[in-house]
């Protein structure tokens, strides 16, 4: 009667260990969602929401744009090879990472 109480007790902790590690993995998964969601939202006052701008727009849509097309643009832009009215500008702001966390980022949305 003792043996057995005691195992489940022992059952009871090792889920709650599953438990505690599974719900940590999830915020940090989360984490990462949001500040990528949050980087990719600098583009949205110009680019529209996730990236999709009216249409007819002159302002071209970002999203489900290939990610190493987009790299190449904004480094294009950053370093001045591809002349832009507003865009030299915006990527000087950026590092390297922050572009590539971006494209990621528009990649993955579906048009
Ligand atoms: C102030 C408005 C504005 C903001 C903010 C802005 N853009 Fe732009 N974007 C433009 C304009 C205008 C163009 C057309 C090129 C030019 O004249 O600068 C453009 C062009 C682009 C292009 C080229 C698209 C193509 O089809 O070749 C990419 C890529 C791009 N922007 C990415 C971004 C990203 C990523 C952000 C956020 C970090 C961003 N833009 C923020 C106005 C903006």
């Amino acid at each position: 009667m003792k043996t057995k109480s005691i195992l489940s007790v022992r059952a009871l902790a090792t889920a709650a260990v599953v438990v505690c590690a599974s719900t940590s993995a999830f915020a940090q998964k989360n984490a990462a969602e949001l500040h990528t969601r949050a980087t990719a939202a600098m583009c949205a006052n110009c680019h529209g929401t996730d990236g999709r701008t009216t249409e007819g727009s002159a302002i071209p849509s970002l999203v489900g744009m290939p990610k190493e097309y987009h790299i190449l643009q904004m480094q294009a832009f950053k370093s001045g090879s591809r002349p832009a009215t507003v865009m030299h500008q915006i990527t000087k702001g950026l590092t390297d990472a922050q572009i590539e966390t971006i494209a990621g980022y528009y990649a993955t949305t579906k048009r």
